[in-house]
């Protein structure tokens, strides 16, 4: 079985001598990325819809944002790092967000997202549109935090086999993805529309049945309605987490429909364009939530530093899109943890800098938005 230290070490001309910080990572792996994928594939995981606004300012709000620092830092033996996500503990507040195909970046696909987040202990969220299916993922890492990601589909009675595949897999919460019950105006994949190489198969689509008819080997979207959350909901005992939450409205509408957390994103600017990023949406959010239920975010995320962003704004957990895509591409699994041990550094630092000792409390008061961007 395929484990994280059995991996060699990702090297190629890319790679540094010394250790990089997590921007650096991300630069150095989506460049590798653009030179090894094909253009459709790399298209495919970078792009962001329309004119890639929100794509953009993702990344970009956090330079919004300074933080305010204090005279002499807190130890790094005095921090705690742990936090619990819905009822599990992880050893950092870093998870991976879900994201389609991980075999197109690398022959091991899932299973090596899933190995780098067993090693860490962090939580996986996996994509409903993964190479490999439930079953492979759980019996490679039983133990490991698993989500399995949904969404709402015509194809009920697969939406349902699909929920209890992954409960009796041991899957600890159903991430269900609220924001892109249509797909959104991608203009790179207008122009060289995306398909799974022929030699991949998709692990948890219907596909996978020999018996199944060809007009059935897809699923279609479906319009995601409160209802249809409902529905979702009342298959299942495992928690809900909403993703793609992005307003305080919404918010509230996420916990009177019983959700045990949510997700603010907008898909990694893959949705709709001109949203506001999504660190914006946080402040307000949180406080309407008043910590009702757990907050969690993605979108734009490169450093340990953005991570600490987040926490201070009121989120609980920060996770990873394409970081950890192109992470995969370029070392498997070891690239994967690469990045995120590189950012829980970063984050670590931070926290010293700043006199925080514990990632459950971060004070508001230690981030400050400031005005003049254009000169940073
Ligand atoms: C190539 C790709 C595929 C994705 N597939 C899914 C998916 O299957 N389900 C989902 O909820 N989000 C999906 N996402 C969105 C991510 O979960 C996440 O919201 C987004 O990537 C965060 O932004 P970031 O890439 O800047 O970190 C995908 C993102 C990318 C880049």
């Amino acid at each position: 079985m395929y484990r994280c230290s059995e991996t060699r070490k990702p090297q190629n001309k890319h790679t540094a001598k010394h250790k990089m910080d997590a921007r650096s990572l991300f630069k150095r792996n989506a460049k590798y990325a653009r030179e090894s994928l094909g253009l459709r594939e790399w298209l495919y995981y970078i792009s962001g819809t329309d004119g890639e606004y929100t794509f953009r300012d993702n990344e970009r709000a956090f330079a919004r944002l300074c933080i305010v620092p204090k005279l002499f830092p807190s130890s790094r033996d005095a921090l705690n790092l742990k936090t619990i996500l819905v009822g599990r503990e992880v050893d950092f507040p870093i998870g991976i967000s879900p994201s389609a195909y991980h075999q197109v970046l690398h022959p091991e696909g899932e299973l090596a997202t899933a190995s780098a987040a067993a090693r860490l202990n962090l939580c996986y969220a996996q994509s409903l549109y993964s190479n490999r299916s439930v079953e492979e993922v759980s019996a490679a890492y039983p133990n490991s935090m698993r989500w399995m990601n949904m969404r709402a589909v015509k194809e009920r009675d697969y939406l349902a086999d699909v929920v209890r595949r992954a409960e009796k897999c041991g899957y600890g919460a159903l991430v269900v993805t609220v924001d892109s019950p249509i797909i959104g105006n991608k203009l790179s994949s207008k122009r060289i529309p995306f398909t799974l190489p022929p030699h991949l198969k998709p692990g948890n689509l219907p596909v996978s049945s020999p018996d199944t008819k060809e007009e059935d080997k897809v699923i279609h979207l479906r319009p995601t309605t409160w209802e249809e959350i409902r529905w979702i909901k009342s298959l299942t005992k495992l928690p809900i987490v909403l993703k793609g939450i992005q307003t305080a409205e919404d918010a509230m509408l996420a916990i009177q429909n019983g959700a045990s957390a949510i997700q603010i994103s907008n898909h990694g600017g893959r949705q709709m364009d001109y949203v506001p990023a999504s660190l914006e949406a946080l402040a307000e959010i949180s406080e309407a939530v008043g910590g009702q239920i757990d907050i969690f975010i993605d979108g734009g995320f490169r450093s340990g530093v953005d991570v600490f962003k987040a926490l201070a704004l009121g989120a609980k957990a920060v996770f990873l899109g394409r970081a950890v895509v192109f992470g995969l591409h370029y070392g498997g699994c070891d690239g994967v943890v690469e990045v995120l041990e590189t950012m829980k550094e970063e984050l670590e630092l931070a926290m010293m800098q700043t006199g925080c000792t514990d990632v459950n409390h971060i004070p508001r008061n230690v981030v400050r938005r400031v005005e003049s961007v254009a000169r940073l």
